[in-house]
């Protein structure tokens, strides 16, 4: 059965970046938000990252155009049902998600592949609420979307090859690359990733830098693109205290207990970019550090 048309659950950072590679590559989307404010500000983010995609002469005009013509929107879930393919790219949280499942199944074709962009959440247990636990994956993208070559395929317990299969084919006509995990929390690149932040909100909030030279410390002395502090900002830190509660409570480690600093951030409301303000305050140019 071939993939030709996809369906996107939620419009946000991580929905909108997928459903545009994939319009991009070809792909037939359909996206869905339960707030259209959402959908219309995700088309026109769309529009905005494939016109610097022009610019920089990635793309075409005509490519960006015909892009944004594959892609439609749909405030009911259930359009999606026949699509061949479903990400669900909704918040972070288990409860959520499970409902999304809940909702759709009754509508999907036979042959439709479910999968689930979370970043950390048990795979095998997502499918079990599904009538198709082996056409289930984790189809985990990275953020900026457009940017990030990578894509972490997740096996859950029941996931059969062929299920596999097909979605390393569809990364490769995305022009990305996979990378295989074992379905245990955060898979790798979270389970790695998620304890140098944390670890990095420790070494702050024990005063043994500040954001600026915490920052400044991992970007000339590592050759990260960000520091950690801006990194977690640029990922949420809603989205960044969630997988560390994954790691902590599923691995049952102390290791991976969150930094205090790191819920009250997320307590007052500082979730990084989207929310204007977290370790950098983004209502100035360029960004002040908050501590
Ligand atoms: N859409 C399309 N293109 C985009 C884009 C977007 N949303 N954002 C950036 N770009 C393009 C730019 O056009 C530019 O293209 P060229 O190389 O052709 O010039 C390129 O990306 C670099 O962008 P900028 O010059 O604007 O900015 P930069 O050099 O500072 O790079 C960055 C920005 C790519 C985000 C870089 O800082 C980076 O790689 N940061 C780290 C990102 C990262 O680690 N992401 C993973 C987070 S973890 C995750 O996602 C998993 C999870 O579950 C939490």
């Amino acid at each position: 059965m071939s993939i030709n048309t996809v369906g996107v659950i939620g419009a946000g950072q991580m929905g909108n970046g997928i459903a545009h590679v994939f319009a991009l590559a070809g792909y037939d989307v359909v996206m869905n938000d339960i707030d259209q404010a959402a959908l219309d500000a995700a088309l026109s983010l769309i529009d905005g990252n494939l016109e610097r995609q022009v610019s920089r002469d990635k793309i075409s005009k005509e490519d960006a155009q015909a892009t944004m013509d594959r892609i439609s929107t749909t405030l009911v879930l259930a359009d999606l049902g026949k699509t061949d393919l479903v990400i669900e790219a909704a918040t972070e949280r288990e409860s959520v998600k499970a409902k999304i499942f809940e909702d759709l199944v009754p509508h999907l074709e036979p042959h439709t592949i479910l999968t689930s962009n979370t970043s950390s959440i048990s795979i095998t247990r997502l499918a079990s609420r599904t009538d198709r636990p082996e056409k289930f994956m984790g189809f985990h993208f990275m953020n900026p979307v457009p940017v990030m070559q990578l894509v972490e395929l997740i096996r859950g317990i029941a996931t059969d090859d062929e299920t596999y299969q097909q979605l390393k084919d569809v990364v490769d006509r995305l022009g990305k690359t996979s990378a295989t995990a074992e379905d245990f929390p955060a898979f790798i690149v979270n389970r790695i990733l998620m304890p140098m932040i944390n670890e990095a909100v420790y070494t702050l909030y024990e005063g043994v830098g500040s954001v600026a030279s915490i920052d400044s410390a991992m970007k000339l002395g590592t050759n990260h693109p960000m520091g950690p502090l801006e990194l977690a900002d640029f990922i949420g830190l809603d989205t960044c205290l969630a997988i560390m509660n994954v790691l902590h409570e599923g691995l049952a480690d102390t290791k991976y207990r969150p930094c205090p600093l790191l819920t009250k951030y997320v307590e007052a409301g500082w979730l990084g970019r989207k929310s204007e303000r977290g370790f950098y305050d983004y209502r100035q140019d360029p960004p002040v550090p908050t501590r």
